[in-house]
């Protein structure tokens, strides 16, 4: 029995991971800790929540003496570390509290492992520290530049990746410095289900079955690397198993998409699955002033872990859209309790009206 902790798992892809655990190693304790911030919602793991192996403890990762207690409490032998800040467009907002949960909060979650690991008789042995990061700290590629690597040096833009490359850095130096068994592992955009409708997804499946405006910002040609959430769970799972202590890993879905072409493809799934003729919700797509400092294009080579512990995505895109689309259309309530007026008003207050047509 192995005693594992895992941060963020009432959020979308620690919710998904949550869930993976459970149902793929039922010789584990997942300890489940989260702040319950906005992002956070204990609806997520709702078909698991009763299972014996399976505990949530309500705490703020830079809260020292709450993490020393369950960390102790529970024996930790593992800490798969996804709590944060995750959304670019609130970083640019309120930087600040990207800073506090996003770095010193990393900080405070390796501190309090260092303390209760370093003074077991078995020392770090069998332990382990594995740091979920982005993408997003390599920075922006032109059109024409090869993929990230995991060599490719650390460019951030936006306070968002600029917090989670802070973490990472943190997360080397306790390697570096105490010797901590740690892994780091930076993964493309995830899509699918129990995302917060506040990224692009989520949201545009929302918005069309309310019939609302879908803000594409600048011209929509900016790229991410999409890859399906459970694709995502399982590379955490083989990573955190087989990984080399250390060691840093690239996760991505070999998936690069233009915004534009995948609000279409959204757009028109969605409009089907809800038996609205083609070409119904077109008139929604409406491009907004873009985002400051937006991020031209990510794509993640991913062949290192490939090549060295086998995984690839088994989720194709048309695949994955079609059920994440299903998913948010069976779940309506799901949306409607995670989306309040407040939420609304936070997006009206920052784009306003659409105020550009691209040429
Ligand atoms: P999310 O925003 O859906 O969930 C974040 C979770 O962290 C929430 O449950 C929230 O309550 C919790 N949290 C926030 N601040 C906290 C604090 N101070 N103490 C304790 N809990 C706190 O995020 P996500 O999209 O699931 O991302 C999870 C991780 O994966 C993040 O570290 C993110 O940087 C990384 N990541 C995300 C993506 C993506 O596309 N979503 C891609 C690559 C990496
Ligand atoms: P997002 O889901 O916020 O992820 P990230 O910024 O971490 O990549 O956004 C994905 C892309 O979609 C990004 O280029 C910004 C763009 N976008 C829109 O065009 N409209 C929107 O309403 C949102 C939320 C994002």
């Amino acid at each position: 029995m192995r005693n594992i902790m895992v941060t963020g798992g009432a959020g979308f892809i620690g919710s998904n991971l949550v869930r993976h655990l459970i149902l793929n190693h039922p010789d584990y304790n997942i300890i489940n800790v989260d702040a319950l911030t906005y992002a956070g919602n204990l609806a997520n793991l709702a078909d698991i929540e009763s299972n014996p192996a399976y505990r949530f403890v309500k705490a703020d990762i830079c809260d020292a003496q709450a993490i020393s207690d369950i960390i102790s409490r529970y024996n930790i032998d593992g800490i798969i570390h996804l709590a944060a800040e995750t959304h670019v467009d609130r970083s640019i907002v309120d930087p600040l509290a990207f800073a506090r949960t996003n770095m010193i909060g990393t900080l405070t979650l390796l501190n309090c492992a260092k303390d209760y690991w370093e003074k077991l008789p078995e020392g770090y042995n069998g332990k382990l520290f594995y740091h979920i990061s982005t993408d997003e700290v390599y920075g922006s590629l032109l059109h024409d530049d090869p993929p990230f690597t995991e060599q490719t040096p650390y460019t951030p833009h936006s306070p968002y990746s600029a917090s989670k490359a802070g973490s990472d850095h943190l997360v080397r130096a306790y390697h570096d410095t105490y010797g901590m068994p740690t892994l780091i592992t930076n993964c493309s955009n995830n899509y699918g289900p129990y995302q917060f409708p506040e990224k692009l997804l989520p949201l545009v499946i929302n918005n069309v079955r309310l019939h609302r405006p879908i803000p594409v910002y600048g011209k929509g040609d900016n790229v991410r690397d999409w890859l399906f959430v459970e694709d995502h769970a399982r590379a955490i799972d083989l990573i955190f198993h087989k990984g080399k202590p250390g060691d840093t890993y690239n996760i991505g879905g070999n998936c690069e998409q233009r915004n534009i072409d995948i609000i279409r493809k959204v757009v028109a799934t969605t409009d089907r699955l809800l038996g609205n003729p083609p070409g119904y919700s077109d008139s929604l797509i409406t491009f907004v002033t873009d985002r400051k400092g937006h991020d031209l294009r990510y794509a993640i080579n991913a062949s290192k872990l490939t090549r060295q512990l086998g995984w690839k995505p088994l989720t194709s895109f048309d695949e994955g859209i079609e059920r994440t689309v299903a998913w948010y259309l069976d779940n309506r309530q799901w949306l409607d309790n995670v989306t309040s007026g407040a939420y609304t008003e936070y997006y009206d207050k920052m784009y306003g009206r659409p105020t550009t047509t691209p040429q």
